[in-house]
C-alpha cells in the first residue's frame, strides 16, 4: 500500500475535541498509568479458575453469580413488545442451562462438538448458547436472517452435530446437504416431530435443574462466529475459553460496567458483539442486561431506555444515524436520564451522529474499535480519556495497535498504512476453523496481527479508522464478503456475471452495489432487478441483498479471472477508470 500522507495540518487544526472533567468517575482512572502498570495475568486473579483450574464460561459467568451475593439478581431482562415480558435471574439462568446441557448430552452431544444456534432473538437464544457451554461443546450462532445458502455454508464446514431452532426457521436447514447434523432441537415445535426431532419445551421441562460444567483448560473451543472476507465463503472464527479474560477487562474498562448498571447491548448473539459484550463481558461481571426482540424501531428503543432505566448502551453507528433520521420529537416523551455512558462500535461515527446523539441523550458515544476475529475491544474511546471528535482512539492497555508499512515499519504520524495489532492479546481468535492457510493470512506481515483496515495515528497517539484495505462490505454495521453475494447472484438464471461492492451511503455506512451482466436472451428491467435482488434476499440473507443494480455488458476482471471491483467503484462515482491494461482480452 502506498503511504500517502493525510493533511496533518488541517487535521490538528480543525480537530474538536470532547474534555472530560478531571473528577470523572471511571472505572478505569488513569490511562497511561494503566499503559505502564496493567498486566493480563493479574486479570485471572478474578476468574474463580485461578484458584481452581477448572475452567468453563458458564461457571465464570453464571454459576459461581448464583453461588453468591448475585443469586436474586436478574441477568436478563427480555421483551418483545408483544407476548413476552419476562425476566431472568443468574439462578435462574444456572436452572436453564444446567437442563439445556442435560438435554443436548441425552442426544450425545459430547465436548466439542459444534452445535448450531439459530434462533431469533429470546431468552432460548441466551440459554442454548450457555447450555453449549455447559458441555463443553462450541455454540456456532446464525443469525436469524440467514437464508438456506448461508445456514448450509456455516453448518457444514463447522459439521454441527445439533442445531437448536424454530419449525418456521427450520426450513432453511438443507438437511440433505448436512450429513454431520443428527438432531434438531425446535423451540415452539408443539406436538408433531419427527425422529430426529427434539422439543425444546418437552426435554427441558423433564431435566434435572443442576449440571456441573464439563471442566476445561484455557484452549479448548469457546464459539465459532462466521465472518466474511473479500475472497472465498465466510470463515469460521474460532475462539478460545481463555478470552473471557479479554471480555471481562475490556467491559469493565472500555463499556465502564458496574454492579449496578443496566446494560443494553444491542446486537444480535449471531454477530460478535453480541456475545462478547451482550453475554461474556458483563456477565462475568455480574452485570443485568437488557434484550428486546422484533425489528428496529425508534420508538422503542427510546422507550426501552426509560422502561428499564438503562444506564449503559452500546450500540452501533447506522442505529444512532437512523435514530437521528427518525427525529427529535420522538425521544421527547422519554426520560432518558437514567443513561450515563454511551459506547459505539461496527464502523466509524461520524461527527455529526455523534453530536446529535449529545444534544439527545448528553452523552457523547464512546468509540471501540475491533473485529470478529480480535474478540474484544482493541481501540477505544475511554471516560476518563479526552478523545478527539472522529477519532477512533487509544489501544486498550495491554494491547499495543499501530499502523505500518507493507514490511511492518512503524510509521510517523500522518502517514496512512496498516492498522495492525501485536499478538498476544487474550481474546485473540486461535485458529479459523477448517483453514489454517487462512489463519496464516492475518500475519502476512510478520510480527502483526493484520487487520485489513488502514489507518493513520497523529502526533498524540491517537488512531484514525480510515477505511478498509480489501472488499469487505460493512452494511448496517454487518459485514458481507462480496463473493458470498456474487455467488448467490450468479446462481439466478438471468445472471451470467456478477460483481458486487460497498457503495457509501450517509445512514447504513455502505450499501451493497451489484454491476450484472445477463445472460442471453434476458432484457434490462426494474422488474429483472427487483426480482434478482429478491433471490439473493430469499437464499442469502435480507441484509445482503443489493439496494442497488446496474446492468453492464461485462464485469470487469483480471487475466487471472479476479473480479476488477476498484473499476466499478469508479464506475459507481463515475470517474475515470486509469489502467485497464490488465483486463481480460
Ligand atoms: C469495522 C465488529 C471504524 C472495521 C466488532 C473492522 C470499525 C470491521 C469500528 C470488523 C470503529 C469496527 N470504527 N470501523 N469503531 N469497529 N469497525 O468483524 O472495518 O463485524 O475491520 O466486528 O468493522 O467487523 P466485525
Amino acid at each position: 500500500m502506498a503511504n500517502q500522507p493525510v493533511d496533518a495540518p488541517s487535521l490538528l487544526t480543525n480537530v474538536e475535541w470532547e474534555r472530560k472533567p478531571p473528577s470523572i468517575d471511571a472505572n478505569l482512572k488513569d490511562y497511561a498509568e494503566a499503559c505502564r502498570t496493567f498486566r493480563w495475568e493479574d486479570v485471572e486473579r478474578e476468574f474463580d479458575w485461578s484458584r481452581t483450574g477448572k475452567i468453563n464460561i458458564v461457571h465464570e459467568a453464571i454459576d459461581r453469580h448464583a453461588a453468591g451475593t448475585r443469586r436474586d439478581k436478574v441477568a436478563l431482562y427480555y421483551t418483545d413488545y408483544d407476548t413476552r415480558d419476562e425476566r431472568y435471574t443468574f439462578d435462574d439462568l444456572k436452572r436453564h442451562t444446567s437442563k439445556f446441557g442435560h438435554v443436548l448430552k441425552r442426544l450425545g452431544v459430547k465436548r466439542g462438538d459444534r452445535v448450531g444456534i439459530f434462533l431469533p432473538r429470546t431468552p432460548e437464544l441466551y440459554v442454548a448458547i450457555l447450555g453449549t457451554h455447559r458441555i463443553g461443546a462450541i455454540p456456532v450462532p446464525l443469525f436469524e436472517a440467514f437464508m438456506e445458502q448461508a445456514i448450509q455454508d456455516r453448518l457444514s464446514d463447522s459439521a454441527a452435530i445439533a442445531c437448536v431452532t424454530t419449525p418456521a426457521l427450520k426450513a432453511r436447514i438443507p438437511r440433505p446437504a448436512l450429513p454431520a447434523l443428527k438432531h434438531l432441537i425446535l423451540v415452539g415445535a408443539g406436538g408433531t416431530l419427527a425422529a430426529d426431532e427434539v422439543g425444546y419445551e418437552q426435554a427441558m421441562a423433564g431435566a434435572p435443574e443442576w449440571l456441573e460444567p464439563e471442566w476445561l483448560t484455557k484452549d479448548d473451543g469457546l464459539i465459532i462466529h462466521y465472518t466474511s472476507g473479500s475472497t472465498g465463503k465466510s470463515k469460521g472464527a474460532l475462539h478460545r475459553q481463555y478470552a473471557m479474560v479479554g471480555h471481562y477487562q475490556t467491559a469493565k474498562w472500555a463499556l465502564d460496567l458496574r454492579d449496578e448498571d443496566i446494560y443494553w447491548c444491542t446486537a444480535d448473539p449471531g454477530w460478535v458483539t453480541g456475545t462478547s459484550y451482550g453475554i461474556y463481558g458483563p456477565w462475568t461481571l455480574g452485570v443485568s442486561s437488557v434484550v428486546i426482540g422484533g425489528r428496529f424501531d425508534p420508538d422503542r428503543w427510546y422507550q426501552t431506555i426509560q422502561k428499564y432505566r438503562v444506564s449503559m448502551w452500546y450500540s452501533a453507528p447506522t442505529a444512532y444515524r437512523m435514530l437521528m433520521s427518525a427525529g427529535e420529537a420522538i425521544p421527547k416523551p422519554y426520560d432518558l436520564s437514567s443513561l450515563r455512558h454511551i459506547c459505539s462500535v461496527g464502523e466509524p461515527l461520524n461527527p455529526e451522529a455523534l453530536k446529535w446523539m449529545k444534544k439527545i441523550t448528553g452523552l457523547a458515544p464512546h468509540e471501540t474499535w475491533w473485529m470478529t476475529e480480535t474478540g474484544m475491544q482493541i481501540i477505544c474511546n475511554y471516560r476518563s480519556l479526552d478523545f478527539k471528535i472522529g477519532c477512533t482512539g487509544k489501544p486498550f492497555p495491554g494491547t499495543y495497535a499501530t499502523v505500518v508499512d507493507d514490511q511492518g515499519k512503524e510509521l510517523p504520524p500522518f502517514e496512512l498504512g496498516n492498522l495492525v495489532v501485536k499478538p498476544g492479546w487474550p481474546s485473540m481468535m486461535k485458529a479459523i476453523w477448517n483453514n489454517p492457510a487462512k489463519f496464516d493470512e492475518y500475519f502476512r506481515i510478520p510480527g502483526w496481527y493484520v487487520s485489513g483496515d488502514t489507518a493513520m495515528k497523529d502526533a498524540d497517539g491517537y488512531l484514525w479508522y480510515q477505511g478498509r484495505a480489501d472488499d469487505v462490505i460493512k452494511t448496517a454495521g454487518e459485514r458481507v464478503g462480496p463473493f458470498e453475494v456474487e455467488s448467490a447472484l450468479v446462481a439466478h438464471p438471468a445472471v451470467a456475471e456478477a460483481g458486487v461492492i460497498g457503495k457509501p451511503d450517509a445512514v447504513r455506512g455502505q450499501i451493497i452495489k451489484a454491476f450484472i451482466a445477463l445472460r442471453k436472451g434476458h432484457e434490462p428491467s426494474d422488474a429483472l432487478k427487483q426480482q434478482i435482488a429478491g433471490f439473493v434476499k430469499t437464499n442469502l440473507a435480507a441484509h445482503a441483498a443489493p439496494r442497488e443494480i446496474a446492468f453492464v455488458e461485462k464485469v470487469p476482471k483480471t487475466r487471472s479471472g479476479k473480479i476488477m471491483r476498484r473499476v466499478l467503484r469508479a464506475w459507481d462515482r463515475g470517474e475515470p477508470v486509469g489502467d485497464i491494461s490488465t483486463m481480460e482480452e
